[in-house]
């Protein structure tokens, strides 16, 4: 499918339900005139657990959702769907796509001073071993430890960020990673954010948190720059919101995490 995009059209980010938010808060913040359109797949929400042809197959339809709206680049803000469907994605598609691992991996290398960085992730983006690729392709002296937190995407669909039972099960997860002496942690989840504040009280303020949106902000705006994408009029923008399914759970939730009114459409898969 091809899309006539140009400077003026919007960002198009997708991610398996709300964890793309924590990219959206990001873009905004780094390149506040741009339009956003997202959309969540709330109908199939977790990535995390499916299948890598699953994850391809959901990825590229998301991918055809946000064309429809002519965007002009797509953040692939889902590590699990970056993992296995990034390589996929930018050969199917003409419009430039960005994923979440290259950036957030990037940041860990020029982060860690022992060289021992953790990763936690989805069981998908475990098991597809991306980030320590990736993290080798940088520095093969750098030694990665990781581990898949399949509860927490739950968690966080919950709005269960600051709950007892949540720190029980970040201190589980995060017990054999404590043991590892890392001094950087990669949340290679884009739902995790949204737990940092108990993650970080969990492994202790040594510790460095990577939270991949940041990073990723700054890649697409370098990329939109690099083939001369950027918007140049400077009025506000007025973002757009997708899901398919449990619509108003996700504008309450998405509303308090990015502060403003969301109203969001749905989308028939
Ligand atoms: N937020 C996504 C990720 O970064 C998806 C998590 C999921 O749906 O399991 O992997």
């Amino acid at each position: 499918m091809e899309c006539k995009f140009t400077a003026r059209s919007a960002i198009g980010v997708f991610d398996s339900g709300l964890g793309g938010l924590t990219v959206v808060k990001e873009l905004k913040r780094h390149l506040p005139f741009e339009k956003i359109v997202y959309f969540g797949d709330t109908a199939r929400v977790p990535y995390g657990t499916k299948s890598k042809e699953a994850i391809i197959r959901f990825s590229i339809e998301n991918t055809q959702i946000l064309l429809k709206h002519n965007v002009k680049i797509v953040v692939v803000a889902c590590n699990s769907s970056a993992s296995y469907a990034l390589k996929k994605l930018r050969a199917s598609f003409s419009v430039p796509c960005v994923g979440v691992i290259g950036p957030g991996a990037r940041k860990a290398v020029n982060t860690t001073r022992s060289g021992r960085i953790g990763v936690i992730a989805t069981s998908a983006t475990t098991a597809s071993g991306a980030y320590p690729r990736v993290i080798c392709g940088l520095n093969p002296q750098v030694k990665v430890f990781s581990q898949a937190c399949p509860l927490f995407v739950p968690l966080v669909e919950e709005g269960w960020f600051n709950h007892n039972v949540t720190e029980e099960i970040i201190e589980h997860y995060l017990k054999p990673l404590k043991k590892e002496k890392i001094d950087t942690l990669i949340l290679g989840c884009t739902h995790y954010p949204l737990l940092q504040k108990v993650i970080q009280k969990v492994v202790g303020n040594n510790v460095i948190l990577i939270d991949s949106a940041k990073e990723t902000a700054q890649t697409v705006g370098a990329v939109l720059a690099q083939y001369e994408l950027l918007r140049k009029t400077k009025l506000q923008p007025k973002h757009q919101f997708f899901v398919s399914d449990k619509q108003q759970h996700f504008n309450e939730i998405a509303e308090k995490f990015l502060g403003c009114e969301i109203q969001s459409s749905i989308v028939k898969l």
